[in-house]
Parts: structure tokens; C-alpha cells; sequence
């Protein structure tokens, strides 16, 4: 494993680290007993930072990340998110009473006194216009409820109006070979000002493990079935946006420039990790041996500039008219 800086906050963090939105829910059936297994080969791999949410299957999610403390000695700094549970999700409900009641709910899911890092789940673009908001969050750190907070966000332009504000110490936001447009403008203010960077949707849902086809199966709960229009939440958070035909037609493309030895998904991460402002990528994973794949993407020689000009290549050519200016 490789660590890497976490912006301000201290952490060097994993720079593959693990997303628990699949072991939550949305993602068809998951089995607790086979989370726990892929969490705690996360740890066995080197993986100390986590990603989850409230809304994560509930408190699902969480709860699993909480049992894991309880069983293992390692350091692992854990990031949540809080904002999603507010129905309608709309800016007026981003108020301090609301939000003081999803971090206490955290807290006790996660079974800790102080979170590590709470992030705004993709809030309205217009919540980024409301200084007050950013003071509230100021305040939870006063009060010792979280150590540090960050965002989550859809759009670019989210993550440049987001770290404005001093104290945001981490950026989510959706990079891989199907979504470049954050490595421009953002990268560089996020590295002149040493925000975080959270790589999300690092696999494209999947998609860039090379092992959709046609015929893959979708279970009615799993949003690669239910949201590919953005029928639930932002388009975008599915197969990262990209049309199945055509993902599934740039996936066959991307798959000759593999090395030997390398699985698809390990390359999609290292592509990734390409880009020195990224502080980690965070895939999801339900089973060990996918969580074992994905670690040993951390480890892998960088791609040659020759690679690296490819995938750009399959990006402008394919990908960049459909969803560049979209996010
Ligand atoms: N709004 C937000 O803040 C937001 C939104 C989305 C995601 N996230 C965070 O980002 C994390 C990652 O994004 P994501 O989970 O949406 O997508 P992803 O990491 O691109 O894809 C994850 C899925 O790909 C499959 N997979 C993973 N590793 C694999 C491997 N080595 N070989 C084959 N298949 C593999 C698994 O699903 P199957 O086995 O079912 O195929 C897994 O659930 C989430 O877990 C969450 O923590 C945050």
C-alpha cells in the first residue's frame, strides 16, 4: 500500500482506500458476514480511511464500519456524510438543528464520541452561497463533535465555490478514465490551498472492471438498475454517467491498453493515481477478492505518458461530447 497527505488535517491516508456505499445498500443483495470479510481485508491490505454515509443502508453501513473498530487494533479514520436524509433534499433544510441531528446519529451508528471527517452529501449547488452554513460546521468542530469536515459534490464548479471556505479540508467529487474535466481548474486550486481530494466512482460502478457485459444482470434494488437516467439521484453517481452502449464499447477500448498481470479495475485506479492532487480513490467493495484487486492497484509502476495519451484519446473521442461540460 502507498499513503498519501490528506490535505491539512495529518492523515496520510491509504491511496486506495474503500467505499462503503455497497455494503450499505442500493447495490442488489449484500450479506453483512461478507461485508465484514471485505472490510477487514481492506485493513489486511493497508487501508486506513474509510468512506461512508448516513444514508448508507440507514445506518447499515456505518454500523459495519463500527463493528470493524471493535475488531481490529489499526488506525482507521473514518469519513461520513450527512445531508442526504433530509426529505425533500432541498437547501432550506440544511439548517444547524438538522444537521446536529444527523452527526448525532452518526455518532452513535459509528459508536464514537468524535467523528473523523463529516462531508456534506452533495448538497444544492446553492448551499456553497451560504457562509453561515460553512460557520455551523465550524461550530461542530468547536464543540468537538467531528475533527474535520469536508464536501461531497456533483459539479466542478461545487468543488471551486466549496474551497473558498478556509476549513473545508476534503473535496469528493466522481475522476476516473470516463470523467476528466475535474483534473483542470480544480485540481490546481485544490492543491495551491492543500485540499483533500476523494477520487468516488472510481470504477465507473463497475463498469471499468471490464466485467459488464449486455447480458450483466441488475437486481431491482441496485441502482445500476433503477437510477441509469438519473431516475433517483444525479445520473452521474451510475456508470458515472455514461450511456451503457457506449461505456460498454470505450471499455473494450481501454482493455488493449492493459498491461499483463494488471485486472482492468487495477488499472482504472492506477489511472487515477496518476494525478498527484488525488489523496486517495475510495471503491466500493462487497466481496475480499474484489477489495484484494483493488489494493494492489496501489502498488502497480506508474502508465507511460504513451498510456496516459491513450486513455485521453478514448475519452475525447467517446466520452467528452456526451458528459464533459455535464459535471
Ligand atoms: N454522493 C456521494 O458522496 C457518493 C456517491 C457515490 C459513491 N460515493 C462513494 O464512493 C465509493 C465508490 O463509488 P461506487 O461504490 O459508487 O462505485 P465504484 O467504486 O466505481 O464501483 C464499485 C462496485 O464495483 C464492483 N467492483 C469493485 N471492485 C471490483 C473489482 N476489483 N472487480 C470487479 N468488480 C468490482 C462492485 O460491485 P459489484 O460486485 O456488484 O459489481 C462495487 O460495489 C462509494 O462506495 C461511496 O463511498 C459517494
Amino acid at each position: 500500500m502507498q499513503y498519501r497527505a490528506l490535505g491539512r488535517t495529518g492523515w496520510n491516508v491509504s491511496s486506495v482506500s474503500f467505499g462503503a456505499w455497497a455494503i450499505g445498500g442500493a447495490w442488489g443483495t449484500v450479506d453483512d458476514k461478507q461485508s465484514m470479510a471485505a472490510l477487514h481485508k481492506a485493513i489486511d491490505c493497508g487501508v486506513n480511511f474509510i468512506d461512508t454515509a448516513d444514508v448508507y443502508g440507514m445506518g447499515r453501513s456505518e454500523r459495519l464500519i463500527a463493528q470493524l473498530k471493535r475488531e481490529r487494533s489499526e488506525k482507521i479514520v473514518v469519513a461520513t456524510k450527512a445531508g442526504r436524509r433530509l426529505s425533500p433534499h432541498t437547501a432550506e433544510g440544511y439548517t444547524a438543528e438538522n444537521l446536529a441531528g444527523f452527526i448525532e446519529d452518526s455518532l452513535k451508528n459509528l459508536a464514537t464520541d468524535c467523528l473523523d471527517l463529516v462531508q456534506l452529501h452533495c448538497p444544492p449547488t446553492e448551499i456553497y452561497y451560504r457562509p453561515e452554513l460553512f460557520n455551523v460546521m465550524d461550530g461542530f468542530v468547536k464543540a468537538g463533535k467531528t475533527r474535520y469536515y469536508g464536501v461531497s459534490v456533483e459539479r466542478v464548479e461545487e468543488a471551486l465555490k466549496a474551497i473558498e471556505f478556509p476549513n473545508v479540508q476534503t473535496v469528493q467529487i466522481i475522476f476516473n478514465a470516463f470523467r476528466h474535466r475535474p483534473s483542470r481548474l480544480f485540481f490546481e486550486e485544490a492543491k495551491k490551498r492543500q485540499v483533500g481530494i476523494l477520487a468516488r466512482v472510481p470504477l465507473a460502478s463497475g463498469m471499468l472492471t471490464g466485467k459488464i457485459t449486455h447480458d450483466s444482470h441488475f437486481e431491482a434494488d441496485d441502482h445500476r438498475n433503477f437510477n441509469r437516467h438519473g431516475e433517483r439521484f444525479d445520473q452521474g453517481e451510475t456508470f458515472s454517467g455514461v450511456d451503457f452502449e457506449v461505456a460498454l464499447k470505450a471499455v473494450e477500448e481501454i482493455r488493449t491498453l492493459v498491461p499483463a498481470g494488471v485486472s482492468m479495475a487495477q488499472f482504472a485506479l492506477r489511472w487515477i493515481l496518476m494525478f498527484d492532487a488525488i489523496s486517495c480513490v475510495i471503491p466500493g467493495g462487497k466481496r475480499p477478492e474484489q477489495v484484494a484487486d483493488n489494493c494492489a492497484a496501489a502498488d502497480l509502476p506508474p502508465l507511460s505518458g504513451e498510456t496516459m495519451q491513450a486513455v485521453a484519446g478514448i475519452y475525447d473521442r467517446s466520452i467528452r461530447p456526451l458528459v464533459h461540460q455535464r459535471w
